[in-house]
């Protein structure tokens, strides 16, 4: 695939992976990106998962037409990119691998000492290809700490590695948002206030073309992709709208849960309801962020919380959860517990505002819980 006349697609895409990073589900596959510049000095960007190499190998070899690389830039060195950095060196060993200080000591731990022709670069310095130019900009923290893109200046390119990234093969004809916000909320999603330093210096960037190392070449419209990772790194709420996420044994907590959801509905809300157990947590995380009201519902149980809303508060506060009304569901049979606890868990974190109405379910939804959750609708639509 062509990027340009001398920029060129070397990724693969991979749709029988079970879990991406060891635990997220894609049900359309991921891709991993690499990409070759073509000039009097040959760069390769990025390798990909070890699950892929012959077939990413096969493609450089394919655009190389004969010619050997003259380096290779790494620009993040978690596995599903940098694994096949070996098999690379094998088959191409005149290359210089080119990182960062931070880049060669995670390498070295990978992969030992193999790396014989390095260079070793700074932020803001540039590496000339001829006609292409690389800019080294660096991302500490988008989500390691040897992260860094790359802007070629002579076509205005962005190598932006994992950022504006998402699940999904490059076969597949889907929404980018949807699975970009998957991806950057339980990926990426603790790294707010770092995103929002990289996004900043990419500002200072005039860029035509977008490089990830996940999901499709941006080409236009690049104003609103940036503008959606400024919202999310922002933590700042995408949409008005309210998930209810809920934590049921016998389905009494769901339905009072679903008669929430009814409520805000004939209110004219965007509702979006999530069962803990069974859904995938990583879309529950995902709508935890995109929308401004965030309502749990749990059942005590063992004096505790149900183990699946325990995960999902807890998955809530590593990835930075803030800037949003929260308001509480509990259900319990002889000593209701579980809205005190699913309270505790939002303190410390940064501009939550809790809805003081406890809906409190005794074992069974009746009339006067209906009466309390039609309460706590209008407190939510306030
Ligand atoms: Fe796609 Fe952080 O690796």
């Amino acid at each position: 695939m062509q990027i340009t006349n001398e920029i060129k697609y070397v990724g693969v895409n991979d749709r029988t992976i079970d879990l991406f990073e060891g635990q997220y589900v894609v049900p359309n596959g991921v891709s991993y990106n690499s990409y070759v510049i073509m000039d009097d000095k040959i760069a390769v960007f990025d390798t990909v998962d070890k699950r892929k190499t012959e077939d990413w190998l096969s493609n450089v070899e394919n655009v190389l037409g004969g010619k050997k690389p003259d380096y290779l830039v790494i620009s993040h060195m978690e596995p599903d990119h940098s694994a096949s950095i070996d098999a690379f060196l094998k088959k191409y060993p005149s290359a210089t691998v080119v990182g960062n200080e931070k880049t060669f000591n995670i390498a070295e731990r990978f992969f030992g000492d193999i790396f014989k022709n390095k260079l070793v670069v700074n932020e803001g310095e540039e590496l000339s290809l001829g006609k292409h130019n690389l800019k080294f900009v660096f991302a500490p923290m988008v989500h390691w700490p040897e992260v860094m893109f790359t802007y070629e200046t002579t076509e205005k390119v962005l190598f932006s590695a994992d950022a504006f990234g998402k699940f999904g093969a490059l076969d597949v004809d889907e929404e980018w948002a949807c699975e970009a916000r998957r991806y950057y909320f339980n990926i990426v999603g603790k790294y707010g206030a770092t995103v929002q330093s990289v996004l900043k210096k990419a500002a200072a960037l005039d860029i035509k073309i977008i490089c990830p190392l996940h999901g499709p070449v941006l080409n236009e419209n690049l104003e609103y992709y940036i503008g959606k990772y400024n919202i999310w790194s922002s933590y700042q709420p995408e949409d008005k709208g309210v998930l209810i996420a809920y934590a049921s044994i016998y389905g009494n907590t769901a339905k009072a849960a679903e008669q929430l959801a009814e409520l805000l509905r004939e209110k004219g809300e965007k509702v979006a309801v999530a069962d803990l157990a069974r859904c995938d947590m990583a879309e529950a995380i995902e709508d935890a962020f995109r929308y401004d009201r965030l309502v749990t519902a749990s059942v005590t149980y063992d004096g505790g919380l149900f183990p699946a809303m325990e995960s999902f508060l807890s998955h809530l506060k590593a990835k930075n959860y803030q800037n949003r009304t929260v308001a509480f569901i509990e259900n319990g049979s002889w000593a209701p517990m579980s809205g005190k606890l699913m309270r505790g868990f939002f303190d410390g974190m940064k501009n939550i505002t809790v809805i003081d109405k406890l809906v409190t379910v005794k074992s069974a939804v009746k009339d006067d819980t209906k009466e309390e959750l039609k309460q706590l609708a209008a407190e939510l639509v306030k």
